[in-house]
């Protein structure tokens, strides 16, 4: 999918403020500082659109863009990072849980997790009550270029394993991805594009 446009539309921490419209929307969440904002100017192609920090936390409200004058990405505050003072983290969770609960417009969320570490009971246990809330989702890798090749397949492999040995069935797609080099881009551009595809589809017949 080509990005013809990508606008900041507004910032919110009410899921009630936030802007009323029938198109698709796609949420990035992961922990902070997993590189959420990051991927988010990569894949649209512009630097600087969302705003980034090596200090975690620095997403603190619910930010929609709107793409190709279509559909929406938003940017989340993260979730569950040690650094992050405990009174930050509830105001944060308290986003996050009431974004994801009311959030009507969501059609599917991308959870981000960072490539280099070995699956995390925080990001699991996140997938899982996404999962009960019945919404669709899509598990992101990021961070790939810190990780030697031979050993981005060997962290999926046991990423993917872990979650079949958990209570998941079938997997979610998922995607390998680097905001720095871009790798992985085009790959989820495509998935976007895909669901974009599917979202008209079920809308004209509707
Ligand atoms: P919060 O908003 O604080 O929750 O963080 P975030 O998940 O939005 O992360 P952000 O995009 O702000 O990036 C956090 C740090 O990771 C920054 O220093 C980025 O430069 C770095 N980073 C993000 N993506 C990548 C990547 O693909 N590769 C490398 N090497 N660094 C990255
Ligand atoms: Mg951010």
């Amino acid at each position: 999918m080509q990005i013809k446009s990508a606008a900041f539309v507004i910032s919110n921490t009410d899921v009630i403020k936030c802007p009323d419209h029938n198109q698709p929307e796609y949420a990035f969440i992961g922990r902070s500082n997993v590189g959420k904002s990051s991927l988010i100017n990569s894949l649209l192609q512009h630097k600087g659109l969302a705003k980034t920090s090596s200090t975690p936390g620095k997403t603190q409200l619910i930010n929609h863009f709107l793409i190709n004058d279509f559909w929406y990405l938003v940017d989340l505050p993260g979730y569950g990072y040690a650094r992050v003072t405990k009174t930050k983290k509830k105001q944060f969770q308290s986003v996050i849980t009431h974004y994801f609960e009311k959030r009507k417009q969501l059609y599917c969320s991308f959870i981000l997790i960072d490539i280099r570490h070995k699956p995390q009971p925080i990001d699991i246990n996140f997938m899982k009550w996404v999962g009960q809330k019945q919404i669709p989702f899509a598990i992101v890798f990021t961070k790939a270029d810190k990780l030697k090749p031979n050993l981005l397949d060997q962290h999926v492999k046991d990423y993917e394993k872990a979650l079949l040995e958990d209570v998941w069935e079938s997997l979610p797609p998922i995607f390998v991805t680097s905001a720095t080099k871009k790798t992985g881009c085009d790959l989820l551009l495509k998935h976007l594009s895909d669901l974009n595809q599917e979202f008209k589809k079920l809308n004209s017949s509707a």
